[in-house]
């Protein structure tokens, strides 16, 4: 299990908690996170799941050329620590990250 802080744009935080094999963008629908859209369901056809990873970075898996494409459409501007939470999977060994969710998705 891997606790996953969420940063909202005004800088409030809320940390929850997600399963070893949940996405952070399910962790976030789960838990009513605000900001994180995820219209598509987790199938890289929105890019509305974008966040910036602020911490643990190095633990998230590599990102793929779908996810890589999709992110050219996120609403807010890409960042080097852009990703599509929906595509991030925390291992076991991964006891915190942080995620920045985008002053807007859509
Ligand atoms: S939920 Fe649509 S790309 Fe992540």
């Amino acid at each position: 299990m891997t606790k996953i802080v969420f940063r909202q744009p005004d800088g409030s935080e809320k940390t929850v908690d997600v399963e070893d094999d949940a996405s952070v963008m399910q962790a976030a629908i789960g838990n009513g996170i605000d900001g994180i859209v995820a219209e598509c369901g987790g199938s890289l056809q929105c890019a509305t799941c974008h966040v910036y990873v602020e911490e643990g970075l190095d633990e998230m898996p590599a990102m793929e050329e779908m996810e890589d494409e999709m992110l050219e459409c996120a609403a807010s501007p890409r960042a080097p620590n852009s990703r599509l939470s929906c595509q991030l999977h925390p291992h076991g060994n991964c006891e915190r990250i942080v995620v920045q969710i985008p002053d807007t998705q859509v």
